[in-house]
């Protein structure tokens, strides 16, 4: 694991930028897995700066976002797709047809979930996976459970979960209580895993999940197994590391 911690939060997006950016400078078509989340935001839009300057073209890249909510209109100002075109979709010239998001109004959502991981599968492996962190551990949308689950799956959202994202919609209430997320063995198939942890709130998951047993109660421990894993922390998510 390659842990790296930074002072200053604008080089902790322009190394998350770089990655990414460097990745795609060298081959232009590349399979991105990209993640949703306040984490994320001053990544894009670093990487956003770079292909402005002109660093960086997305014209053959690939993405595939790890998950979204059930049953909210895809252009809901709080769906991911929504979210996927504010901070990068929409500053890009990542075609929108190469840049996928799991549908959360399928008709059939196991039906959905099985063709997004075949749609995955036919791209060849994810060569870089961004993720965020849930405060219970989540990554995606995989929830601290007995078992975890492989592939694409509709998911129960926890509590802890309906209670963070609160924050984005009018109420609790009004946070879909269940989303499409790809699965812990669809996240632990990418070539290189880019772990991205900020802030106070997140020192004690941080903690658990980078050095504490591998367990399904903190699905982001699995990580630990990964090959290839490279987390950025800001120093207060970082304190107790
Ligand atoms: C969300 C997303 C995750 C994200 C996590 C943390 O619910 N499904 O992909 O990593 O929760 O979000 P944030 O970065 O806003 O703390």
């Amino acid at each position: 694991m390659n842990l790296l911690v930074f002072d200053d939060n604008e080089k902790l997006n322009e190394a998350g930028a770089n990655i990414i950016v460097s990745l795609v400078q060298t081959n232009p078509r590349a399979v991105l897995g990209l993640a949703t989340g306040g984490t994320p935001v001053g990544i894009y839009e670093q990487v956003v700066r770079n292909y402005k300057q002109g660093l960086v073209s997305f014209r053959n890249a690939v993405s595939y976002n790890l998950d979204e909510y059930v049953g909210l209109p895809e252009d809901h100002p709080e769906s991911y797709h929504t979210y996927m075109r504010q901070h990068l979709f929409d500053h890009i010239d990542l075609p929108w047809a190469n840049a996928h998001l799991p549908n959360g109004n399928a008709a059939d959502p196991d039906a959905e979930c099985a063709a997004y991981d075949e749609m995955i599968e036919r791209s060849g492996q994810i060569d870089l996976q961004l993720l965020g962190i849930g405060h219970n551990g989540h990554i995606g949308f995989n929830e601290p459970d007995t078992d975890l689950v492989r592939g694409t799956h509709v998911v129960t959202l926890a509590e802890e979960t309906l209670k963070a994202n609160a924050r984005y919609f009018d109420s609790i209430d009004d946070v879909p209580k269940r989303a499409i997320t790809m699965g812990i063995g669809s996240i632990l198939k990418a070539k290189t895993i880019l772990l991205v942890i900020r802030g106070a709130d997140k020192a004690e998951i941080a903690k658990r999940a980078l050095t504490g047993p591998i367990t399904t109660d903190v699905p982001a421990s699995l990580l630990q197994t990964h090959p290839r894993l490279t987390v950025l922390l800001d120093r207060a998510a970082a304190r107790l590391l």
